[in-house]
């Protein structure tokens, strides 16, 4: 391979590649951007104790997730507007994860039709933002059915879009509407420039069949604007639940309490994630906490985790504290930007597996199940923790002789 051999090397070349507006729309976070800064950091204040000795085994990182197998305990998060990264990224995206065994997502917010996704790589997950309009809900919900889908990622952390200071600074809106600054950006960078011009720019493509006729980019994206889920409540997922036949998935679950009501709605699965810290902007990072949310739904509820994830250790930190598989949402799209969506995802997944069998060869490890039962130091509390039964930390099984 070529030079590309971490995350951080890709998010330069991307940078390098795209114009400052739509580098900063994938990059940027809320607020002070203090949530995105802690996703990461808080992965590093994750020790895994290894164990020596244990012979030359061979690993196996497959799981079985939803009523599916997977090669790979990590997959591509839903994202909105992607081929920003380049034209053809959804798609490269849905291929790579396909080539790897791994899940991909395709959100509400995509530049790629559901119909479209289902054709190239079946097996995806749809990600469904619940709008103002009920009947659009109904209707993507049993588009995704139709379509073959069989996992249903419901976003539950956006009752208002998280201010994005930095998209506000470029004034990045939709649709575009080049301002001097944005047209000398798209000047010093020809090659995503001339990409735009050839393919035309990202639409929401799931949400094309709703604008009416002769719909422009700018209805569709008021149309976008009103898909944040201020009115969904636990009523209104118990209305989703009862509609799709499939694995339900909510996603953006930080608060242990939730994650256990959610249980006991039926929920097949959730995702301790805060949007990578474009929501609130005093959210805990997921890695922090995943313990209590672990410990609140019991060993058996899939619980996912997306935000921060950068490098193949954090999934297997993830693991160990009680993730059954992570989430990866702007590697991709630098990995995209960087090298082109397939084969960037496809490097991305290889170096990513690759590191994971090192930790796990370190760690001794042979099996996602084994990677379980590796002794952690995660300082992670909350000061609810203690006081309620369903809050135990997680640490103390995990510790215990
Ligand atoms: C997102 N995310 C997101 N989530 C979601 O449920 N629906 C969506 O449409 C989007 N769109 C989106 C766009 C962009 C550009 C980014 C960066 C993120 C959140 C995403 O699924 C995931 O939670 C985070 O990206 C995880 O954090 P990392 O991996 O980016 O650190």
């Amino acid at each position: 391979m070529t030079g590309l051999h971490t995350i951080e090397a890709m998010r330069d070349a991307a940078r390098r590649r795209l114009p400052r507006f739509a580098f900063d729309f994938v990059d940027g976070g809320s607020g002070a951007e203090s949530a995105l800064a802690r996703n990461c950091a808080a992965f590093e204040a994750v020790r895994l104790l290894p164990r020596v000795l244990t012979g030359a085994v061979a690993r196996d990182p497959s799981l079985e997730l939803f009523g599916a197998k997977y090669a790979l305990p990590f997959g591509v998060a839903p994202i909105g507007l992607a081929n920003l990264a380049g034209s053809g990224t959804d798609l490269g995206l849905a291929q790579a994860a396909l080539d790897a065994g791994a899940p991909y997502t395709l959100s509400t917010a995509a530049t790629t039709s559901i119909e479209t996704i289902a054709r190239t790589a079946p097996g995806a997950w749809f990600q469904l933002y619940v709008g103002a309009d009920h009947a659009i809900v109904e209707d993507l919900i049993d588009r995704a059915e139709a379509a073959g889908f069989k996992t249903l990622i419901v976003t539950v952390d956006v009752p208002a879009p998280g201010k994005r200071v930095r998209d506000l600074v470029n004034g990045f809106s939709l649709p575009l509407r080049p301002t001097p600054a944005m047209a000398l950006d798209l000047l010093a960078h020809p090659g995503w420039a001339l990409d735009l011009a050839a393919n035309g720019a990202p639409r929401f493509a799931n949400l094309e069949a709703y604008g009416g006729k002769g719909a422009g980019a700018q209805s569709l994206a008021k149309l976008m604007a009103g898909q944040s889920s201020a009115r969904l409540d636990w009523a209104l997922l118990a209305d989703i639940r009862r509609r799709w036949k499939g694995a339900l998935v909510v996603k953006g679950v930080l608060h242990p309490q939730d994650a256990a009501r959610l249980a006991e709605l039926g929920a097949d699965g959730v995702v301790v994630s805060n949007h990578g810290g474009r929501q609130l902007d005093s959210a805990p990072a997921p890695i922090e906490a995943l313990p209590a949310v672990r410990a609140a739904v019991g060993p058996r509820l899939p619980v996912l985790l997306d935000g921060g994830v950068r490098r193949g250790e954090d999934i297997a930190r993830a693991v160990a504290l009680g993730a059954d598989m992570v989430l990866l949402g702007r590697p991709f799209l630098y990995a995209a930007a960087a090298r082109g969506a397939r084969r960037g995802g496809g490097e991305l997944f290889a170096i990513l597996a690759d590191e994971l069998d090192r930790a796990m060869t370190q760690l001794g490890a042979s099996t996602l199940a084994e990677l379980r039962q590796v002794e952690v130091f995660a300082p992670t509390t909350f000061n609810a923790a203690p006081a309620r039964p369903d809050l135990r930390a997680v640490e103390s099984r995990r510790t215990a002789p």
